[in-house]
């Protein structure tokens, strides 16, 4: 793994699998500002990664292609018999195909999400590192079905979230910290947590200005941590100077795992394009407006998620009229994911 959303997924996991398994892990270094990466780490208690590839920036082919050959010869010199990829980013398709070419059995967490917009890189990696796994751990039933369409119909594994059993030990550190919210003097409730990182909606300049004019109209004050690639786009687009104008809007760099999730927790709504956070947000009671047309996590129109695109008026009149938030469980029939995770590939590899 590379990418913040993998830390994040990574984090309950390995102490499980370091508790089965001799467990290594992988850095290919996709995401390498402190703030991108360390931060989670420190925070999240993750074992320092047994190996940094340092191949960040870059085209997809150039990362994708430099990473694919680098896993490969890191995979035979640790001989794993078991390798195991998160989400649906570079580094993950990369780590998917690594593995099947060298015959190394390879599990897939967070397996048969689909967004159906082919163009989307995240799409391709999903579907590419889907059809290279062996065994395919779904958060969701209809990520199981989705497989199945595909034709995917053995070992998938209904295994939740790990997203969701982090937050689940986490929520009472996240409840306490007030961190943000002093730092900007904003008041619970009474503001609106921003983030957008999408190659969709960021690398067009069009989107970038709907995206001001939304800040623009806002009726609250917006927290909004700029990921590198939307501060680089808006940069490009000479647009930044007109973002840090505008009064309604708090900048800040990247936020760490605490700091972001309590931002969600106490905002009045959450706007994002995140796929992790819009289900984070939701476990911890805030709605959320999707600054995307479709989503993946499609269970989550239900439990107080909308989809707005960059339309103004349709966040303006969900933002008056919020969804109301279900509570949400972690467990799947009792189980945590990390359990599911590691007694599945425990059986795997013992041809149970
Ligand atoms: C990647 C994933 C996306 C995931 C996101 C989480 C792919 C195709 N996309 O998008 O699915 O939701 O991570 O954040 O894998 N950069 C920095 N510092 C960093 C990391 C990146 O400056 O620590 C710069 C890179 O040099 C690059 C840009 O930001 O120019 C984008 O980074 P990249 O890893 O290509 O994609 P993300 O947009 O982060």
């Amino acid at each position: 793994m590379g990418a913040r959303p993998q830390f994040i997924k990574l984090a309950p996991l390995a102490p499980v699998l370091a508790g089965r398994f001799n467990h290594l892990i992988l850095h290919t270094g996709q995401h390498y500002d402190r703030e991108m990466s360390e931060v989670f780490f420190k925070q999240l208690h993750i074992p320092k990664a047994n190996r940094n590839l340092n191949i960040g920036g870059g085209g997809h082919g150039a990362m994708t292609g430099a990473m694919l050959a680098a896993i490969e010869k890191y995979l035979l010199q640790t001989r794993p018999d078991f390798v195991l990829i998160y989400g649906d980013t570079n580094s993950t398709l990369a780590g998917a195909v690594a593995a099947a070419k060298l015959s190394v059995p390879v599990g897939h967490v967070e397996a048969g999400m689909r967004s159906f917009v082919k163009d989307m890189p995240e799409e391709i990696n999903r579907r590419l590192s889907d059809h290279a796994s062996d065994l395919l751990f779904c958060p969701t039933a209809a990520a199981v079905k989705n497989l199945k369409a595909e034709g995917i119909k053995k070992n998938l594994i209904r295994s939740g979230d790990l997203m969701f059993e982090l937050l689940h030990r986490r929520r009472a550190t996240i409840k306490k910290n007030n961190r943000p919210l002093k730092k900007h003097g904003l008041q619970p409730g009474q503001y609106l947590f921003m983030t957008v990182h999408r190659a969709a909606n960021v690398d067009c300049r069009d989107n970038l200005e709907k995206l001001l004019a939304i800040i623009e109209q806002a009726p609250l004050p917006i927290l909004l941590p700029l990921h590198p690639r939307t501060r680089a786009r808006l940069g490009r687009f000479r647009l930044l100077k007109r973002l840090e104008r505008c009064d309604r809007v708090v900048l800040e760099r990247p936020m760490s795992y605490l700091d972001t999730l309590t931002a969600a927790a106490c905002a009045q709504a959450v706007l994002t394009d995140s796929g992790g956070l819009q289900k984070e947000a939701l476990f911890l009671g805030t709605p959320v407006l999707t600054l995307r047309d479709e989503t993946e996590w499609v269970e989550t129109l239900h439990q107080g998620n909308r989809l707005v695109g960059l339309d103004p008026d349709k966040i303006l009149r969900s933002l008056r009229r919020l969804p109301k938030v279900p509570r949400i469980s972690y467990r799947i029939n009792g189980k945590a994911p990390s359990t599911i995770i590691t007694s599945s590939i425990d059986r795997y590899l013992s041809g149970k």
